[in-house]
This record gives structure tokens, C-alpha cells and sequence, in this order.
């Protein structure tokens, strides 16, 4: 049988979901000779800047446009459908500003997994470092953890602070945060893939 990736030996099979520029992403695909994954397809919802990244490094792309489908679960049933295709085992979501329904966490429980830019449970949602600005708090930061059906409310793998600085704004700040998950988010998927770090509901 001929698989859909090139060196099915070389490392854990992963699914990148992104829906912006995907710096992450292109983190995660700078440390791939080092770490024990490999990102074997890029999905996004829509025509994501970050698209360039898999390009670059010669993984394959597709897109699943919202538009397209009738419902949150039809939407999410194809993204299923292709992370399937590619016998990934982990899905690593990277700026994707979609919630997926339950179904994927269904087709791939404990599996799915998310960075997010503050200190979880603090400031979950789509604004999380404007959120953390406003609340006038001394830090932030961001948290690695596992999707589950509540938005932002899965196990947390790990997390980094970051201080908020006199003078922050909103690019300031984010800019810090990020520098953080670039560093961060690599490493927790090389954990994932190499059965370091435990998923939720294994021995
Ligand atoms: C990242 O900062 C990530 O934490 C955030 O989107 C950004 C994507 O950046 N994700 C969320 O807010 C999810 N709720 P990138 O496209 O450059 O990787």
C-alpha cells in the first residue's frame, strides 16, 4: 500500500490546523529534524498566509472552506475526513479560529491539541491578550492543552508566563507571548509524539 507521506517511519504523524500566518506552524516545522513528529499535512479554513510555511517545506495543504459546509459538524466531518487520509496521530491546532464540533474530539480523543495565548482558565475566548490588557493583571501567558468539547477548558499540558510591561500594547504584548509559544508549542508536541508527556487517559 503506498502511504500518503513520504517517510512513514521518520516520526509521529501530525496534522497542522491553521487559519492565519502560521508562525507556529512554521516554528513547529523548523524543529521537525530534532523532534519526534512529523507534520505530514497543513489544513486551514481558509487561503492562510501560513501556507507559505508548508510550501516551503514541501508538506502537502488543503482547505476546508466554513463556506462550504451546511453545518459546524459537515465542516468538521471533512477536516476529520482529511487528518484521517493522512494517518496522522495527533492534530496540532495553530492559531485555527474554528471550533470544531464534537465529533472530532470523538474521531481523535485526547488527540487534539491547542495553544492559546494567556494563562488558562484565564482569559479563554477569541481575545484573550486584549482581555488580559484590560483586566490590568501584572502577567499573562500561554497554555498548551487538550481539546475538549468546552472552548479552551481541556487539560493543560503546560503553560509560560509572560509579564505585561508598562507601555504594552496589544501587538507589544502579543509579540512576547508568541516568542514564548514558538518555543514552547515545538516542544510539547516532540513530548506528545515521543510518549514523554502523558495524554489524558493513558496508563
Ligand atoms: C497564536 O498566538 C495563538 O496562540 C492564537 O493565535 C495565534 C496564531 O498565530 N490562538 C488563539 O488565540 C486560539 N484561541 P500564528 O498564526 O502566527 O501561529
Amino acid at each position: 500500500m503506498e502511504l500518503p507521506y513520504p517517510h512513514p517511519m521518520a516520526g509521529v504523524p501530525i496534522a497542522v490546523l491553521i487559519s492565519g500566518r502560521g508562525s507556529n506552524l512554521g516554528r513547529l516545522l523548523e524543529m521537525e529534524p530534532e523532534s519526534a513528529y512529523r507534520v505530514v499535512v497543513v489544513i486551514a479554513d481558509r487561503d492562510a498566509p501560513g501556507f507559505e510555511w508548508a510550501e516551503k517545506h514541501d508538506v502537502p495543504t488543503r482547505i476546508v472552506r466554513w463556506s462550504d459546509h451546511a453545518n459546524r459538524e459537515s465542516f468538521t466531518a471533512s477536516i476529520c475526513d482529511e487528518i484521517e487520509a493522512f494517518a496522522c496521530e495527533l492534530v496540532v491546532l495553530a492559531g485555527f479560529m474554528r471550533i470544531l464540533a464534537p465529533v472530532a474530539i470523538e474521531r481523535f480523543p485526547d488527540r487534539i491539541v491547542n495553544v492559546h495565548p494567556s494563562l488558562l482558565p484565564d482569559f479563554p475566548g477569541a481575545h484573550p491578550v486584549e482581555d488580559a490588557l484590560e483586566a490590568g493583571v501584572d502577567e499573562t501567558g500561554v497554555t498548551v492543552h487538550v481539546v475538549v468539547e468546552d472552548v479552551d477548558a481541556g487539560p493543560i499540558l503546560a503553560q509560560r508566563s509572560v509579564p505585561i510591561l508598562p507601555g504594552d500594547t496589544v501587538a507589544l504584548l502579543h509579540e512576547r507571548i508568541q516568542e514564548q509559544e514558538h518555543d514552547l508549542y515545538p516542544q510539547v508536541v516532540d513530548a506528545l509524539a515521543a510518549g514523554r508527556l502523558h495524554r489524558i487517559g493513558e496508563e
